[in-house]
């Protein structure tokens, strides 16, 4: 067990376990879901945000022992690109400096892989990188996998099409279990994007990641910004129960080139690839969901009101069952009995997101804004017409998570209360049931909406037959 200094500004004396190992002791049952594995908690744990120091300002983890990785997809999340600030790589590299050993780099595309591993081996980074050996699979890896190798820490951002489900060539979390068992594993968001009939399967993997006592992770980054945690941090100080959430989130459909996004039958669609976040967000507040409460509306690509005029990709490529909706609003029940509401559109042009999450809870309103680009944060209190205005200047929800993680497999027992991991694997797949009930409870309307169409036509022609 390290007994490292995290960082001077952290002043800690108890003794107890790391939160995430003191999470299982507190599960009551829960309903609401249609899954129940290990009768989740729908308390969240958080952490204090002034503890969310930004990666410039943190103290390093001292020592010399390698901390060896193993880098699952070699794309934009794990090394970076000009849509966003996400880098896991790059956040890596500050976190562990030169203890950082990247042994081995998995990706079917070997020359992207070899790519990007070239521009760190020419760089000042270099020592975590003159190592790494590219290997197409996983098990090319442990076949070829010296003893020195054996990684510490798995991290997984290689697309969710490939992951989440038990079966061949998809069950990645399954093949680091079986190879690498209690080895500290790294999601990305969301866990699965394959049809609904396989969300057990992704509740079979929490279940395995859960028994295995694995560190697991999932990457809702969004939990991480400190005006997170400042709202987490006012709900526990005042003993505040949320009554409502409504959560909207406008992406920038300009910017978005890539052809699978707009194409349901390879993303799940944009409420679940990436609405995912505050649909995450919204669950972080409210709690669990009573998923058979789920009801949507669809603004889609057939309807006057759908047009795009400024889309980068050929929509006439994609099948018109798997086009995308430009609007899904969608409205739910917590367990709690509050209520919660999300609309995701498609219909900002430009580069920048418009998202925003209030929660509302009695004399309290908690106003998010811009969580991607500045966050700001609106809070209205008991006895105060005006709202107050907090800002978070150089906050790095992105370091934070991948800062946490390392601290919480570190086991840093002087000051164990400081890292905290806030999205579990099965946190993550309930997430990930939100989202698709909140798909299928817009395709659903959507469907009663066209066949009360098709009789009123059928009832029309009738009409005038008759006539
Ligand atoms: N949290 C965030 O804000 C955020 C931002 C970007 C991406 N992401 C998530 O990260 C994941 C990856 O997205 P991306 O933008 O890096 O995609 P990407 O397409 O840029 O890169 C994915 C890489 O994975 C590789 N790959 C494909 N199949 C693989 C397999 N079976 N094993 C290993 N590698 C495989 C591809 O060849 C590619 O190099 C997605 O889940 C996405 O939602 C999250």
């Amino acid at each position: 067990m390290a007994t490292r200094r995290l960082s001077s500004t952290l002043e800690m004396t108890s003794t107890k376990q790391p939160a995430s190992r003191r999470g299982s002791e507190r599960r009551p049952e829960r309903r609401g879901s249609n899954y129940s594995t290990s009768g989740f908690s729908s308390r969240r744990p958080s952490i204090d945000p002034s503890r969310l120091i930004p990666m410039d300002k943190t103290t390093h983890v001292g020592g010399t022992d390698d901390f060896n990785v193993v880098f699952i997809g070699a794309g934009n999340i794990m090394f970076g690109s000009d849509e966003g600030p996400w880098n896991h790589s790059f956040r890596f590299e500050h976190k562990l400096g030169l203890r950082l050993k990247v042994v081995a780099l998995i990706d079917p595309a070997i020359e992207r892989a070899t790519a990007v591993l070239q521009k760190k081996c020419d760089s000042f980074v270099v020592s975590a990188y003159q190592a790494t050996r590219v290997f197409k699979t996983l098990e090319d890896f442990v076949k070829n996998m010296s003893a020195k190798d054996r990684p510490r820490a798995i991290v997984v951002g290689s697309p969710p099409m490939f992951r989440g489900t038990l079966q061949s060539g998809r069950d990645i979390e399954m093949q680091i279990l079986k190879h690498f068992p209690g080895v500290a594993i790294f999601l990305e968001k969301p866990i699965a994007t394959g049809p609904k009939t396989e969300l057990y399967e992704a509740f079979h993997i929490s279940k395995a990641i859960s028994d295995s006592k694995a560190i697991c992770s999932v990457g809702y980054m969004l939990r991480y910004l400190k005006a997170v945690q400042k709202m987490k941090q006012i709900i526990e100080e005042n003993e505040l129960v949320v009554m409502a959430t409504i959560a909207r989130y406008a992406c920038a459909y300009e910017s978005i080139a890539k052809p699978d996004w707009w194409d349901k039958s390879k993303s799940a669609g944009p409420v679940i690839e990436q609405g995912t976040h505050f649909c995450d967000l919204s669950r972080y507040f409210g709690g669990e969901v009573d998923i058979a409460s789920v009801t949507a509306h669809s603004l889609d690509w057939d309807e006057n009101a759908g047009h795009l005029s400024r889309m980068r990709v050929d929509e006439s490529k994609i099948a018109p069952e798997n086009r995308i909706p430009r609007v899904t609003a969608a409205s739910w029940k917590y367990d709690s009995g509050a209520v919660g509401s999300f609309t995701h559109t498609a219909t900002l042009q430009g580069h920048n997101y418009s998202c925003e999450l209030e929660i509302h809870a009695d004399g309290y309103s908690l106003k998010l804004i811009n969580p991607y680009v500045q966050p700001i944060l609106y809070v209205r209190k008991p006895g105060d017409d005006h709202e107050q205005m907090y800002t978070f200047p150089d906050d790095d929800p992105f370091f934070s998570e991948v800062s946490n993680w390392i601290d919480v497999i570190e086991d840093i027992e002087e000051d164990p209360e400081a890292a905290q991991i806030l999205s579990s694997y099965e946190d993550a797949c309930r997430t990930y049931e939100l989202t698709w009930a909140i798909r299928e409870a817009s395709e659903r309307s959507r469907a009663a909406r066209l066949a009360a169409r098709e009789t009123t036509v059928f009832e029309e022609e009738e009409a005038e037959a008759e006539a």
